[in-house]
């Protein structure tokens, strides 16, 4: 059998290092015996953005973004997305087996249990202005919610963190849908625990005058798919922020609320906004050509296309793809999927978009069925959070519990200027414009 070790040769000094290899990976840190002398730190690793750094050893999610595969706890999204709920999808993520029957009910009760925020709460958010971003909403309100729960500092607790992440699932849809009424102006609706995960939401969100709020079933379906299909992802940009966040033992709700605001950004779960946004200004097929020929030009990417480790088409824009069929059944063809189709045939026949292996992401048409079923753009990464949370819970109990994890605290290649003296003020000579522009980047 072949040696699961690597020989580096370090052509500075001529010596041989032998480097163990396990589960297909270095350790970094064997690298900082590579030195030039006594006064060298060592060889660090460069790896902006993390392009080839595994951070974790993590049992939760699996990709194979080549082959365009994802399991949670080895079970494949098609068939979840096919027989699951996501309540049970979220035991299995957080817990790491199927629940039972009896474990299933209990944990249905008590996650239900802690649909309510207290009264202060609610307050809090009736603070934001009239035009408050949901999201901003949801990032600050779930930080705030540390300060109702001291217990949850208590993170090396088994049974702390069992309640927060119940109070976590529990409350944060209720938070996103408290938003989103603000947002429109309406009094926010106080969950009914008689419906299912998703029937709920619905009911905070649209019940209007109505005595019993009774959400259309296929709605309720599409939504449990979306759940299920986004509820982790293993160390995409959030999850990594929870990690680090937490890694510094702060409590799960900063840590959540770490994670959701990297989510808010264009580049992450933001992504469905930019993409309805810019199916709406192509307006017409015929306008496609000339969007691409920009693309192409590096003025603009395609939002909703390409991914950091799929290189495949992603598995849950497939069935995103589906479950968008099944929502125009209820509310009509969205104009924006024709184009959106459309722009997707074009794009996987471009020989620019299949050299760099750009498929549909997991944003292309998720984005199309929130906005028929009438969302407005600002609540889509809001709706990413939401089941989110669930993976972000799981991904942060491992790193609790992991001996190897420590405080999170990358390195650094220091090309900043040599020592220098600190001159008094009057000794400081007056740049121009010019010059200043140059000095950096604030
Ligand atoms: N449109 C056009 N060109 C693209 C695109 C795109 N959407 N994405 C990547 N490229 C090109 C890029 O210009 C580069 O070309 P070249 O080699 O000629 O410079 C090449 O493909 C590699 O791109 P990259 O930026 O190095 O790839 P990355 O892994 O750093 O970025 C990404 C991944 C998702 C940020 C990027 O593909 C992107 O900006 N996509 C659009 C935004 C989007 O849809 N985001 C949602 C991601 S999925 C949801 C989630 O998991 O959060």
């Amino acid at each position: 059998m072949a040696k699961e070790t690597l020989t580096v040769r370090d052509d500075r000094t001529g010596k041989e290092y032998v480097i163990p290899i396990e589960l297909g990976s270095i350790r970094a840190t064997d690298l900082a015996q590579i030195k030039t002398g006594p006064d060298d730190g060592g060889l660090v690793s460069y790896d902006p953005a993390f392009m080839n750094t595994a951070a974790c050893k993590s049992k939760v999610t699996f990709i194979d973004g080549d082959r365009g595969i994802l399991h949670y706890r080895g079970y494949p999204i098609e068939e979840l997305a096919e027989k699951s709920t996501y309540l049970e999808t979220a035991y299995l993520i957080v817990k790491g087996e199927l629940p039972t029957t009896s474990h299933l009910a209990m944990w249905r009760h008590n996650i239900t249990m802690h649909t309510m925020v207290h009264e202060n709460l609610k307050r809090f958010m009736q603070g934001f202005r009239y035009d408050a971003h949901p999201m901003g909403m949801l990032v600050g309100t779930v930080g705030a919610l540390s300060t109702f729960y001291p217990d949850a500092r208590d993170v090396m607790d088994l049974e702390s963190r069992r309640m927060q992440t119940r109070r976590l699932i529990g409350k944060i849809p209720t938070i996103a849908a408290f938003a989103y009424r603000h947002s429109r102006g309406l009094p926010y609706v106080y969950p009914d625990n008689d419906l299912s995960y998703t029937g709920n939401f619905l009911s905070m969100l649209f019940r209007m005058t109505e005595l019993k709020y009774r959400p259309d079933p296929v709605l309720e379906h599409a939504l449990e798919v979306l759940f299920i299909l986004h509820a982790d992802h293993e160390q995409n940009c959030s999850t990594t922020a929870a990690r680090v966040v937490g890694s510094a033992l702060a409590d799960p709700y900063s840590v959540v609320a770490a994670a959701a605001a990297a989510l808010s950004g264009p580049r992450h779960g933001g992504a469905n906004e930019e993409v309805v946004h810019m199916l709406r200004e192509i307006g017409s097929m015929n306008n496609i050509p000339a969007l691409i020929k920009q693309v192409k030009a590096g003025e603009r990417r395609l939002m909703g296309f390409g991914h950091r480790v799929y290189k495949n088409y992603d598995p849950r824009a497939k069935i995103i793809k589906e479950v968008a069929y099944q929502v125009f059944e209820v509310t009509g063809r969205s104009p924006l999927i024709d184009i959106a189709l459309e722009l997707e045939k074009i794009a996987l026949d471009d020989e620019y978009f299949v050299k760099r292996k750009l498929y549909p992401n997991v944003d292309f048409y998720s984005g199309i069925i929130y906005d028929a079923m009438g969302f407005p753009v600002e609540m889509f990464p809001v709706l990413f959070a939401i089941p989110r949370t669930s993976g972000w819970m799981a991904q942060w109990a491992e790193m609790v519990l992991d001996e190897e994890q420590r405080i999170a605290r990358p390195r650094q290649v220091y090309i900043g200027r040599d020592l220098r003296s600190y001159p008094p003020l009057d000794a400081r000579r007056d740049v121009g414009a010019q010059e200043t522009e140059v000095r950096g980047p604030l």
